[in-house]
């Protein structure tokens, strides 16, 4: 596969693109990557439901969100029929390394806006960095089939990135939505070279 940092580099804001070593890797293990696939769709649905439990005061987030659920869930389950498809097994959920180390830079003090702010952002970037994964392995993968499969789930998360920035946005003032979401991008930048020179997948 040619790796062409230039046309890859500015995805969505994304200032590091993923090793791609990583769509190898894939192919290697198929059942690891699919099984990691399937809890991250899962974790997308179950932090929306929490989102709107969270802020059912807001009706635009609730209106927003509630279809996410159920396409985030219609994701899952389409992870699951190739797994069983395959004779491969929905293996263990394993430690979210990139998940956490998002978590963790959400505000813990600060005022609840901010509080929010932080919330959706956080999931604009796992959206985003999806997003780009699965261009790379519908771009990398040499099985059609899966190729078209992961181009579907990437033209998806890339509309739930926009949503979630176009949330941000409804409650907050644009400028503070783009100047703290340029400092999750130079953040998240540092967790992918982290995570990258120990080895660990993401999903
Ligand atoms: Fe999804
Ligand atoms: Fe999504």
């Amino acid at each position: 596969m040619q790796y062409d940092q230039h046309t890859t580099k500015n995805i969505l804001g994304l200032q590091l693109p993923t090793d791609p070593r990583w769509v190898n890797l894939a192919e290697i293990s198929l059942e690891a990557i699919l099984t990691d696939h399937a809890y991250c769709e899962q974790k997308a649905a179950t932090t929306c439901i929490t989102l709107i439990q969270k802020y059912s005061d807001k009706e635009k987030l609730v209106m927003g969100l509630a279809p996410i659920v159920t396409e985030e869930w219609g994701h899952f389950r389409l992870v699951l029929q190739e797994l069983h498809k395959r004779g491969l097994k929905l293996g263990k959920q394993r430690k979210d390394e990139y998940v956490n180390a998002l978590i963790d830079f959400q505000q813990k003090g600060g005022s609840p806006d901010e509080r929010f702010l932080d919330k959706l952002l956080t999931m604009a970037m796992i959206e985003a960095r999806s997003c780009e994964r699965f261009k790379r392995l519908s771009e990398g993968l040499n099985d059609a089939y899966l190729a078209k499969f992961y181009r579907r789930f990437m033209e998806s998360e890339a509309g739930h990135y926009t949503l979630f920035i176009e949330l941000a946005e409804t409650y907050l003032p644009k400028d503070q939505v783009r100047a703290r979401w340029a400092q999750w991008l130079a953040h998240e930048s540092e967790i992918m070279k982290d995570i990258e020179v120990r080895g660990d997948r993401i999903h």
